[in-house]
């Protein structure tokens, strides 16, 4: 936990950016696995960790923007927990670490909600994406489930984007200790990247490299010599020589922050030379979009710029051809790099996606493209000194995809679909970084992965 300091100061920043009223922010409850008792590991609610800071389940704080006040409502725990639990704080004590002096049984906040909305007071909660969740906020509030998401308070998502989005050095600190975590789980993928081997024996290492080193993965680990599936969570393939093997795979610190790194390595530990050809034509466009990330520039800008630069070395490979301009603006080059360059990353691994991306990615001067590709963009808007994201630019070769366009005859004036055929059994690469913005420019969080084709194959053999 961060000290008391930082949750005070947080909830009174939130309260000087809002109007009026109460802000309800619910921590989670217990999620069941399989029957009530066994339970998923606990999560705590992002919003409730970044305001105050417990990891607890069962818990709701509520900021009062009027009156200067903070509360805590949850239950102390009987002799029932403590045998099976061992000895628990107090609500009391755990809130006074967060800088909240006000605590009261979880059974008051209904009453308490009650009577502000009496008065005409504003309840403003953010949208819930669990189940208990939405039904907590329909006990409390009245709303039926069905409208909880539309109440959501716009004022209050927007207010703590504004927030969120800026990392201070104590949050850069353990997205670097989460890198740190994802530079052990990648480098050992990448060792044990050798024929023979099937994908779930490396995924279940590294996965278990997270767990010894801090918390879970930031995410149900990508790990597949089928790469060209975007979010393959299959781990059943037996590795080959030949293939490509994407390992996409981040973790989470004990206090949650996220890491998300990508890495694609040749099976075997050497890259043949269409690997090689594909491989740096991705690792240019990661390159160039981190050297021209700085404040100011909108992501969309480098989201093009990797769409340019992909669109060139696939020409440069004869996989495309005709102007780059003009493939990149009608989007063929979307059939290779099918996804957006990347999106925040913190307390979430994809940051407060929760309260819908155009809130967090987007603004009034940045609208959402309805084209296919840059349509998938999450973050388009510019970028200003402590905004932490990720650079992820890939190259697939989707046969479903292929076949498709090809049958609708699309862009066969940029693709030349006969040489694409030859590439159906590649996969897909993609190289991710995590990324800070700084006053000047941009830092690259973490000890440095191995990423070029040298450095790659060196640790593969090591
Ligand atoms: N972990 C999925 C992604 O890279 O966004
Ligand atoms: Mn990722
Ligand atoms: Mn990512």
């Amino acid at each position: 936990m961060f000290t008391s300091k930082v949750y005070t100061e947080r909830r009174n920043r939130l309260r000087n950016k809002m109007q009026s009223g109460l802000v309800l922010i619910l921590g989670n409850t217990e999620a069941s696995y399989n029957y009530p008792a066994n339970t998923y590991h606990f999560r705590q609610d992002s919003d409730f960790l970044y305001f105050f800071g417990l990891d607890h389940p069962d818990f709701a704080g509520v900021i009062d923007i009027d009156e200067n006040k903070d509360y805590i409502f949850g239950n102390d725990v009987d002799i029932d927990d403590i045998i099976w639990m061992g000895p628990q704080p107090t609500v009391k004590e755990q809130a006074v670490k967060v800088g909240v002096n006000d605590t009261e049984p979880f059974a008051g906040l209904a009453e308490f909600l009650k009577s502000a909305i009496a008065k005409g007071r504003n309840i403003h909660f953010l949208p819930p994406y669990r189940g208990e969740n939405y039904i907590q906020l329909e006990k409390l509030l009245g709303t039926p489930v069905a409208k909880i998401k539309e109440n959501a308070s716009v004022e209050l998502i927007k207010a703590v984007v504004s927030l969120r989005e800026i990392k201070d050095e104590f949050e850069i600190a353990e997205i670097e200790k989460a890198v740190a975590i994802a530079y052990e789980m990648h480098t050992t993928s990448m060792k044990m990247a050798k024929p023979g081997v099937v994908e779930r024996e490396i995924a279940g290492t590294i996965e278990g490299i997270s767990l010894a080193m801090g918390g879970p993965v930031s995410f149900p680990i990508i790990l597949s010599v089928h790469g060209e599936t975007l979010h393959n969570h299959y781990h059943g393939n037996t590795l080959e020589v030949g293939r490509m093997m994407v390992t996409d795979a981040g973790a989470e610190t004990t206090m949650h922050y996220a890491s998300d790194i990508t890495r694609t390595v040749p099976v075997g530990g050497k890259f043949n030379q269409r690997q090689k050809e594909i491989y740096e034509i991705v690792l240019d466009a990661n390159l160039k979009t981190i050297e021209a990330a700085k404040p100011g520039i909108p992501n969309l800008e480098l989201h093009m710029l990797a769409a340019r630069t992909i669109a060139s070395g696939l020409k440069e490979v004869g996989l495309m051809k005709g102007n780059i301009d003009d493939i990149v603006k009608a989007g063929a080059h979307a059939m290779f790099f099918p996804h957006g360059l990347g999106h925040m990353m913190g307390l979430d691994v994809h940051d407060m996606e929760g309260f819908g991306e155009d809130y967090v990615g987007y603004n009034d001067e940045f609208k959402r493209s309805s084209q296919f590709g840059t349509a998938f963009l999450r973050l388009a808007k510019r970028h200003k000194p402590g905004y932490v994201f990720t650079i992820e630019p890939g190259i697939y070769f989707i046969p479903a995809l292929i076949d498709m366009w090809r049958k609708e005859g699309k862009f066969t004036d940029f693709i030349n679909y006969d040489k694409v055929e030859t590439y159906k059994d590649f996969g897909g690469i993609r190289i991710e970084d995590d990324i800070l913005i700084t006053e000047t420019g941009n830092r690259v969080l973490g000890k440095p992965i191995p990423k070029t084709v040298a450095e790659i194959e060196e640790t593969m053999g090591s």
